[in-house]
């Protein structure tokens, strides 16, 4: 049930300290900067050249998130939305590795273009969270997010651990290619192990609250990020308009002022994420807006330059620029979360919406 809890969102919001440290239990080794991912001992992926990720929704922003982890660490990686794969597919050859990213392991569009991808001879691999789903019983291997049922219709719980998943998939595939981990393993794991624990101190903040509040009756609402903090952005605003019925957009931040700012007026709140990619560029991004009249939100640890900037902020924990979007994912939720509830929204079941989409 939902115990203390108004809603499954709300439960399934605040036990992300324990599913993100059901993911990473016994799969990183801080001290030595090591990951161990149970089927896939170190060798498993030498072979692969390039990486396509396929997904809907919010499991398409996590393979995202994904997608650009790996191009990061020096792999030739996309996502691609599974609905459009049947279209769009780039070529497959022997070195593609094709990652089906889906919560239920049962979405129609994924399973399609999981077979489309099996078909045309590439490798496969599911991340999913649930045992026995047809994802898992088809895809060639498996690695499990281990989060735990998740009831409400909006993704919340899932979606971190999707993407803290594909983080270590990326270092694994990464080192298997490329010889050596490209990231500072010993910096990322430490931090990781870190994150249950910043995540339960962040959690009893109301940074989230009081903004949904201050800036409830807008017009607009509008999410930007840049590098990492991108796929957080459009997650953002595709759970503000899932559960809140609000127009919601998410952008990259350099593209505001190539069209989205016409959109701009002090009635459209921007919410700016910083991740440390490149943060000074998203700051003046988010500077244009303001320079409209937008009230200027800023998701970021207290000490960031961008606090002094924007209009209000909402804390983050420092962290490296790997996991910060992660947490600022986490504040967005609440902030969908508590609007929602304002307005009076059936929060876990949203109009015209399922859970699992099993239809094309
Ligand atoms: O089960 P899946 O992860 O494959 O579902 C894909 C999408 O339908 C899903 O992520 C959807 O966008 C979310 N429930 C929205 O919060």
């Amino acid at each position: 049930g939902k115990g203390e809890y108004d809603h499954f969102m709300l439960k399934e919001i605040y036990e992300q300290p324990t599913s993100l440290a059901q993911a990473i239990e016994g799969r990183i080794d801080p001290e030595n900067g090591r990951i161990a991912l149970e089927d896939f001992p170190s060798g498993t992926f030498e072979g692969v050249g390039n990486v396509q990720l396929i997904a809907c929704g919010t499991s398409y922003h996590a393979a995202l998130y994904g997608s650009l982890a790996l191009n990061q660490a020096g792999i030739r990686a996309t996502a691609l939305l599974a609905n459009e794969y049947s279209v769009t597919a780039p070529p497959v050859d022997d070195e593609t590795l094709v990652i089906a990213v889906t919560q239920s392991g049962e979405t129609a569009d994924t399973l399609n273009a999981l077979r489309q991808a099996t078909a045309a001879g590439a490798d496969t691999l599911t991340v999913t969270n649930v045992v026995g789903s047809t994802a898992a019983r088809e895809a060639d291997d498996t690695l499990f997010i281990r989060a735990g049922p998740e009831i409400g219709v909006a993704a919340t719980k899932t979606f971190s651990s999707q993407a803290v998943m594909l983080t270590l998939l990326a270092q694994r595939i990464a080192a298997d290619t490329c010889g050596e981990p490209p990231a500072d393993l010993t910096s990322l794991l430490p931090d990781l192990s870190r994150m249950p624990a910043q995540l339960e101190s962040m959690l009893v903040t109301d940074d989230a609250a009081r903004i949904a509040d201050r800036y409830r009756d807008s017009q607009s609402y509008f999410f930007i990020g840049r590098g990492l903090g991108y796929p957080v952005a459009l997650e953002g605003a595709l759970k503000f308009k899932e559960i809140t019925y609000e127009h919601a957009e998410g952008f990259a931040s350099g593209e505001l002022k190539h069209g989205p700012l016409a959109l701009v007026t002090p009635n459209t709140p921007v919410f700016a994420v910083f991740t440390g990619d490149e943060d000074e560029k998203t700051l003046k991004n988010a500077e244009e807006a303001q320079t409209r009249g937008a009230p200027v939100i800023a998701i970021c640890p207290d000490d960031h330059r961008a606090v002094e900037v924007a209009d209000r902020h909402i804390a983050i924990p420092a962290t490296d620029s790997e996991l910060a979007g992660l947490f600022a994912n986490v504040q967005l939720q609440l902030v969908s979360y508590h609007a929602a509830n304002q307005l009076d929204r059936p929060i876990d079941k949203p109009r015209n919406l399922a859970k699992s989409v099993t239809v094309e």
